[in-house]
């Protein structure tokens, strides 16, 4: 398993602007869009490919196409949902499943309220996509329950990572890939990471 913490000017660029308080909700959707879409670009290095023969203007040539089959993205609900349309731009032909979690205010524990994947995911790469990986406990529970549901590779992408969700998830899940576009520096006492962004979900669906 590996943690992969991207680095990219252009990234940085977009986080910036999206942990901005004066971001609207249209451009925080956009950027999360933009920056799932290179989030995806990274974790699929080793996607598998089935070899094909192209005709181009001036001849044939062989290429590689990505076997979109071979994955499976389940946005965490529901701020998991805005990382979709990103992730489409790179692979528009992805299944998805969809896990429904929700932290408890008080306790921050994650409680779950759905679950729907496609068949044959102990034949795929499972890619779980939540922008915040706080204290970790919702992504280890989503990755628990697709482990219980067969899923036997797993790669979890999030836009802003905590140390502390981080070290759950190497811990509880040491087979699991981490990529994520930046780590923060810690949560605070109410369960957020900070700098942060904030609510990712109230953000990108305006509910705040
Ligand atoms: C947020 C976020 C993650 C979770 C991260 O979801 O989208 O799922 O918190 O925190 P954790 O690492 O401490 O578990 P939330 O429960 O607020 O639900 P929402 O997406 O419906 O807003
Ligand atoms: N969930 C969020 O949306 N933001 C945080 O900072 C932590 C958890």
């Amino acid at each position: 398993m590996s943690t992969n913490i991207l680095s990219h000017p252009l990234l940085d660029h977009k986080l910036a602007l999206l942990r901005s308080v004066g971001t609207s909700t249209k451009d925080f959707r956009e950027l999360t869009n933009e920056i799932s879409m290179m989030l995806a670009y990274e974790a699929l290095f080793d996607a598998p490919t089935v070899p094909t023969v192209v005709t181009t203007p001036m001849g044939r040539t062989r290429g590689q196409l990505v076997d979109s089959d071979s994955f499976v993205f389940v946005p965490i609900l529901r701020a998991g949902l805005g990382m979709m349309d990103g992730v489409l731009a790179v692979m528009p032909n992805a299944k998805f499943g969809h896990i429904g979690l929700e932290r408890n205010e008080e306790t921050l524990e994650p409680s779950s309220y759905y679950f729907k994947t496609p068949r044959g995911l102990e034949n795929t790469i499972a890619c779980v996509l939540d922008p915040m990986l706080a204290t970790g406990g919702s992504a280890s529970a989503a990755i628990a329950q697709l482990k219980k549901a067969g899923a036997k590779k797993i790669k979890l992408l999030v836009m802003v990572a905590a140390p502390e969700g981080v070290e759950k998830i190497e811990q509880e899940h040491p087979d699991v890939d981490i990529f994520a576009a930046v780590l923060d520096e810690y949560v605070n006492n109410v369960g957020y990471i900070v700098p942060g962004l904030g609510d990712a979900g109230d953000r990108i669906f305006g509910t705040t």
